[in-house]
């Protein structure tokens, strides 16, 4: 664990941050360390995990910053946004990503579009990039695990994309499904999703000029770990709705089987947007902890409707967000 944690009380347990099925792995492996059947050199890996850590690719990336979307908040250090992450394909530890993504495979790359569209195709990377032109904006990103960060990510709305590719009028949601390829992705192996990573959003949330595919981060390409070469960014939702390393991205008439409603449906609901008042059913959501800045004795910030994005709102008028989680 790469974020020096001063008292074991002053943090969330393991339990209350963890997915179920992750956390009863950790405990059989506790267990079997227990019993002296882990081998001495992963115990080793184990204490010397940031000396592992994979720096970011660092190929700069232009991009004019976006005045409307700046954030007057310390940005998180490069440091911990490129090596405590989510990316189950390489690991379920924070630190796995950094250590494992460098056999990740970022080019050739292309993306399938598909689906209910009058104009369905596959973009390699340099034609996708050039839809639109690359802008940098500061988001805040708000894990369900109970952690924030603040980072410049490169990249453009979505509905440039989608507006290229012409949906039809049966096109009422878009499913992004992350490559999954076990010669270059040791998590996978792992049966804690059912793979591949697929997320989902309904089409207004997609055109929603704060829905970015994202290209960079920090004024460099994304590194393996953050989801390289393309991922989205949906800063009033969930972390986990921000699917990484993009291979398809498919239109539909239906709502998607997303891949944590599929592995928790009570746990993890198809919307996901970052509500102080929704509670997990094992932890609050009502506050956070932003990685890099506050310590483990210090106060944790009050979570935000939204994140802090109120002009998504009106995209859920009407709706009981108690019951649509
Ligand atoms: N995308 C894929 N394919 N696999 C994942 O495990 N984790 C999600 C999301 N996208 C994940 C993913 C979660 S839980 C979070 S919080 C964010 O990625 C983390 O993004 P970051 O590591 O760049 O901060």
């Amino acid at each position: 664990m790469l974020i020096k944690r001063s008292s074991p009380h002053a943090v969330p347990l393991a339990s209350e941050i963890t997915p179920q099925a992750i956390y009863e792995e950790r405990r059989k492996f506790i267990a079997k360390m227990a019993l002296g059947a882990v081998a001495g050199s992963a115990l080793w890996e184990m204490a010397n995990r940031e000396a592992f850590a994979q720096a970011p690719a660092g190929a700069k990336i232009a991009a004019k910053r976006n005045a409307a979307y700046s954030l007057a908040e310390t940005l998180t250090p490069v440091k911990d946004a490129t090596t405590y992450n989510n990316f189950y394909e390489f690991g379920t530890d924070k630190s796995d990503p950094a250590e494992n993504a460098h056999t990740l495979k970022t080019r050739p790359w292309t993306v399938q579009i598909e689906g209910e569209v009058k104009k369905p195709m596959t973009l390699d990377l340099d034609s996708l990039m050039k839809l639109a032109p690359l802008e940098e904006r500061i988001y805040r990103l708000r894990c369900v695990e109970g952690w924030s960060m603040v980072i410049p990510w490169v990249g453009f709305s979505l509905s440039n994309l989608i507006k290229k590719v012409e949906p039809t009028g049966n096109a009422k949601y878009v499913e992004f499904t992350t490559l999954a390829d076990k010669a270059q992705m040791p998590g996978i192996r792992s049966r804690v999703l059912d793979w591949p990573y697929v997320e989902g959003l309904r089409m207004d949330e997609a055109m929603h000029p704060l829905a970015l595919l994202t290209f960079g981060m920090y004024g460099q390409v994304l590194p393996n770990q953050n989801g390289a070469p393309v991922r989205m960014v949906l800063p009033w939702k969930y972390g986990f709705k921000s699917a990484k390393s993009i291979v398809k991205i498919r239109f539909l008439k239906e709502q998607p089987k997303t891949a944590w409603n599929v592995s928790a449906p009570q746990e993890y609901g198809f919307y996901s947007n970052v509500n102080p008042n929704v509670d997990h059913p094992r932890w609050s959501q009502g506050t956070e902890r932003r990685i890099g800045e506050d310590g483990f004795f210090k106060k944790k910030r009050e979570t935000l409707m939204f994140n802090g994005y109120p002009e998504v709102a009106s995209l859920y008028a009407g709706m009981d967000l108690k019951k649509f989680f």
